[in-house]
């Protein structure tokens, strides 16, 4: 017998800088949508990493990026600063779900997780990337493109035409 998941019910919020999207980040998106009932994709201004694309250019290649993927149940809202505790605590969603493609993201991501449980009691989920998209990192695609190598295969294909048009 089967039943709905507890999770079915809850907003859960995607946070990331997603300068630029790539499909690691696309991949944890679709399968979050699928297990949370809504999933609010946060593109947020990171201080530690160089601004590439805008945020409103951020949120429209995600946006197309998610349709053109046929990815339902996820939107996109953008926020140039701020705590994500308090965006959570905004957009009603007591759940952050985050991808890791190893134990560096792991090491990185989890003193914020604790940090942000301690501030409001919302709970970080982890989610395991897919192995053959392990390699791939926002900084490797932007660093591909800006040196002529090949990135298309990395990234949805509204990125892919964004950082063509670029060059
Ligand atoms: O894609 P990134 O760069 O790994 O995303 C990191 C991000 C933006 C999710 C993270 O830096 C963040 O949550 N920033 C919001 C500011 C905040 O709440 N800082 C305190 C964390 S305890």
């Amino acid at each position: 017998m089967t039943s709905a998941s507890p999770l079915s019910t809850v907003r859960a919020v995607c946070p990331g800088s997603f300068d630029p999207f790539h499909l690691g980040h696309l991949d944890v998106v679709r399968r979050a949508a699928a297990v949370f009932a809504e999933l609010v994709v946060l593109v947020l201004a990171n201080p530690a990493k160089p601004g590439r694309f805008a945020l409103a250019e951020r949120v429209r290649l995600i946006e197309e990026s998610l349709a053109a993927a046929g990815v339902s149940g996820a939107r996109v809202v953008g926020a140039a600063g701020g705590l994500l505790v308090d965006h959570c605590r905004e957009l009603g969603a007591g759940v952050v779900v985050k991808g890791v493609r190893g134990p560096l993201d792991l090491g990185y991501e989890t003193p914020m997780a604790v940090r942000n449980r301690q501030m409001t009691g919302v709970e970080t989920l982890f989610l395991p990337c897919a192995p053959e998209l392990s390699h791939v990192s926002s900084s490797l695609v932007a660093e591909l493109a800006a040196l002529g190598g090949p990135y298309a295969d990395l990234v949805p294909a509204p990125v892919a035409a964004a950082l063509a048009s670029r060059a």
